[in-house]
């Protein structure tokens, strides 16, 4: 059935692999360029569930072009990491949570849920198996990305009765070429992300794609990522696209970090969960409020909001330097990363890297 996870097998064959990509990437390709040498796949049909598991090499799928994967976008995400802590081991960061959260984005999509086994059992094959390519050293690590499709070949509008999981790996170290400088945003003027009883908080790639065209204004405006706002009154603040935001109020013990409540138009980011947790832990007040654009920049202006950072598993913790809007731009703080974004980052990679205490079971050790 589809809720059973089928062993992993390991399949043989000729990877890609060469000591020379694997230098290049741990040299710091750019996100997501240099994979792995192997890849978990896993196939899924209506009439025999979850099937044919395999560790395998590296290498082109086998796809008809009538995928309806291809053609109408019946396709979710995920974005995982793993962190070095040994040459033998490594920490998988909530794992369960992932599978969680693509199982949710499944079922919005009419995909078959990946069992959280299957899911956590990829995630801990492939690390095994690739081991020498998780990076050792500040702020980085094996991004794990799974991909689940509508591999079957047919055109009629309806959920696809054939589909393929597949889980690849590559290291990384910063999502922004920004190195530690703070970064850009434009408010979004002419398009929206997310409308209510849409999928805005499913990770499905159309939810990506669909950004391309503003991200490229954005970015001819100076600006290295697109704010989106709420599809009714277009003034709530949402999210980044790839990553949610976290605005700080205040400065010492009277500092408070709020970030928009999760409406069904924003993704449930992990990180975001995380940093509400660990948060409450370095004595700041935590809240989930809506906050208005105009409200952002007058709280700025006013130095009430001290610093804004964005945060997601591929850009960690961001900060927020200059916003760029249809009225003008504005700064935030003195436009350069804050200390609290700093003591959040600290905290964070102080789990990751098993320095800390993991008091919340978030570490999946492999
Ligand atoms: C992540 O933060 O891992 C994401 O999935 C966002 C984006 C890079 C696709």
């Amino acid at each position: 059935t589809s809720s059973a996870a089928p062993d992993i097998v390991l399949r043989p064959g000729t990877s890609a692999s060469s000591a020379d990509r694997r230098r290049e990437a741990l040299a710091g390709a750019a996100f997501g360029e240099v994979f792995t040498d192997h890849m978990v796949t896993a196939r899924w049909t209506a009439t025999d569930g979850w099937h044919d598991a395999a560790l395998e090499p590296f290498a082109p799928l086998e796809l008809s072009p009538a995928a309806v994967g291809l053609h109408y976008g019946q396709s979710v995400f995920e974005g995982f990491k793993a962190y070095h802590r040994t040459p033998e081991r490594a920490a998988i960061f909530r794992p369960s949570a992932h599978a969680r959260r693509f199982a949710d984005s499944a079922r919005r999509m009419a995909l078959p849920e990946v069992p959280v086994d299957l899911f956590v059992g990829a995630a801990e094959a492939l690390v095994r198996q690739d081991k020498d390519w998780i990076p050792d050293g500040d702020d980085r690590s094996l991004y794990l990305r799974p991909v689940l499709f509508a591999s079957e070949a047919h055109l009629a509008l309806r959920p696809a009765r054939a589909c393929l999981f597949v889980l690849l790996a590559f290291p990384t170290g910063n999502f922004f070429d920004a190195g530690d400088r703070a970064v850009t945003v434009a408010v979004a003027d002419e398009y929206v992300r997310a409308a209510p009883g849409g999928t805005g908080a499913a990770k499905c790639g159309g939810n990506y794609a669909s950004t391309y065209l503003a991200q490229e204004t954005a970015a001819r405006k100076g600006a290295d990522q697109v704010v989106w706002l709420d599809a009714v009154e277009r003034r709530w603040v949402e999210e980044l696209g790839g990553m949610n935001l976290f605005f700080v109020y205040g400065t010492g013990d009277q500092t408070t970090l709020t970030t928009p409540p999760l409406t069904g138009t924003i993704l449930p980011g992990v990180t975001r969960d995380t940093l509400l947790t660990l948060a409450g832990g370095l004595g700041l007040q935590v809240t989930e409020a809506p906050i208005t654009v105009s409200r952002w920049r007058e709280e700025c202006a006013a130095g009430r909001i001290t610093e804004v950072f964005a945060c997601g598993t591929a850009a960690r913790i961001t900060s927020v330097g200059r916003v760029l809007s249809a009225d003008g731009p504005w700064t935030v703080g003195d436009g350069r990363p804050g200390p609290v974004a700093g003591r959040l980052s600290a905290a964070l990679a102080a789990v990751h890297r098993g320095e800390a205490a993991d008091s919340y079971g978030w570490c999946h050790l492999v």
